[in-house]
């Protein structure tokens, strides 16, 4: 199976960002595991982060023939991105959306996601890093 993940903006400085609200584990620390598990598996994976919203969106168009499902973590653009969420529905292949945090018990602009609706989407919360590890899991047990 080949699934696209797209990191989000600031997702770059993960393990030195607000670790109390999303862990000590770093964005390479998480790519590896996600690695790991998709060799065992035979599935192959392309990673990016992007602190930008239209590199993120052309990351999905030019990867739209190829991917099989997504997993992203839009940061502050999952509140307000229409055009990821566009990009998204065009794209049409199953979905996890992943947040490290629980995004529901924090401040207010935070609990509402433009993905919401979607019906190739869905959502796994407040797990940290191993949210990535569960979202790899969900796509390739759909894929049986
Ligand atoms: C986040 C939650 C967002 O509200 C925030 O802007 C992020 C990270 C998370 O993983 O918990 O950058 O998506």
């Amino acid at each position: 199976m080949n699934i696209l993940i797209l990191h989000g903006p600031n997702l770059n400085l993960l393990g030195e960002r607000d670790p109390a609200v999303y862990g000590t584990t770093t964005l390479h620390e998480i790519n590896d595991m996600l690695e790991k598990r998709a060799n065992e598996s035979g599935a192959s994976l392309r990673i990016y982060q992007s602190n930008h919203e239209g590199i993120l969106i052309d990351h999905i168009h030019e990867n739209r023939k190829w991917a099989e499902g997504l997993i992203i973590n839009p940061g502050a653009f999952t509140h307000y991105s229409y055009a990821l969420r566009d990009a998204i529905e065009a794209l049409g292949k199953l979905t996890v959306e992943v947040h490290l945090s629980d995004i529901m018990k924090r401040e207010e602009f935070r609990r509402h996601s433009v993905l919401e609706g979607l019906s190739n989407v869905s959502r796994i919360i407040g797990k940290g890093a191993y949210g990535y590890y569960e979202a790899l899991q969900t796509l390739l047990s759909a894929e049986r």
